[in-house]
């Protein structure tokens, strides 16, 4: 009708969302308070830590990648397939191919459309190292909170490890080894034998499964901890 109605008119609707504006501003303050006061995800952090009973060593991965079995890790890769493929070009299916796995950039496989999680996982860690891969298959959703891989995770060490052999036939031999340290992956635990004399054998493990020499055996004879990096 007249200006002077359409003015009152935008005048209310002027009025009404600075009063929402001012709302919001005041309610915010409120809401940032209370999320400082209590993370979530603590209870998560401690359960953790109870419940994973004796810390796990990471293993030294120059002492067991050597002596892995490869074959094995073939039939653990089974658990895997029903998502992924592991030939050289191989398609993507449920989660992406794997060929040339380690070394390669977390998220980074051409036509997949990976999770935000792991998108982001992959701008702080820029490749998949063998330390990485073995945290991630062990519980991949609490590694990577929000990660879309379903799967429940390999709890047992050596099965991770001789996966991780098996995956790096798979396209990734120019991934290096790196040298035996097994001093370095003893001193988390108990303290370390002097570098040199600790040989994988030299581990008082009888019984122990071949596939897992130093990393399996945290008690190894201790001196104090000097771990060489
Ligand atoms: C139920 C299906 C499923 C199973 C089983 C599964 N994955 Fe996955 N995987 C996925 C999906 C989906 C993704 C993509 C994750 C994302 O984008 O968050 C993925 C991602 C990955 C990645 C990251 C790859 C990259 O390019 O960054 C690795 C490594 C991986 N899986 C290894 C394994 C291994 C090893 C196993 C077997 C022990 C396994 N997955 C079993 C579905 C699966």
């Amino acid at each position: 009708m007249s200006d002077l109605t359409f003015n009152k008119v935008a005048g209310a609707v002027l009025a009404v969302g600075l009063a929402i504006v001012g709302l919001r501003e005041v309610s915010g303050g409120l809401f940032d308070q209370q999320k400082v006061e209590k993370p979530g995800y603590m209870v998560e952090v401690v359960e953790e830590a109870s419940t994973g009973a004796v810390a796990e060593v990471p293993p030294d991965w120059g002492t067991v990648l050597p002596t892995a079995d490869v074959k094995a890790g073939e039939a653990v890769f089974a658990k895997c397939k029903a998502c992924h493929t592991d030939s050289s070009g191989g398609p993507n299916g449920i989660g992406p191919n794997l060929w040339g796995l380690l070394g390669r950039k977390p998220g980074g496989h051409a036509g997949f459309a990976y999770s935000p999680a792991m998108t982001e996982f992959g701008g702080k860690q820029p490749v998949w190292d063998y330390e990485h891969v073995y945290e991630f298959v062990k519980a991949p959703q609490k590694y990577i909170g929000g990660t879309k891989m379903t799967f429940v995770g390999l709890k047992k060490q050596d099965e991770r490890i001789n996966l991780i052999a098996y995956l790096r036939t798979q396209g990734s031999t120019g991934f290096a080894i790196p040298a035996p340290n097994p001093a370095a992956a003893a001193a988390p635990a108990e303290g370390a034998a002097p570098a040199e004399g600790a040989a994988p054998g030299a581990a008082p493990t009888a019984g122990a499964p071949t596939t897992v020499p130093a990393a399996a055996a945290p008690a190894t004879p201790g001196g104090t901890a000097a771990a060489p990096h």
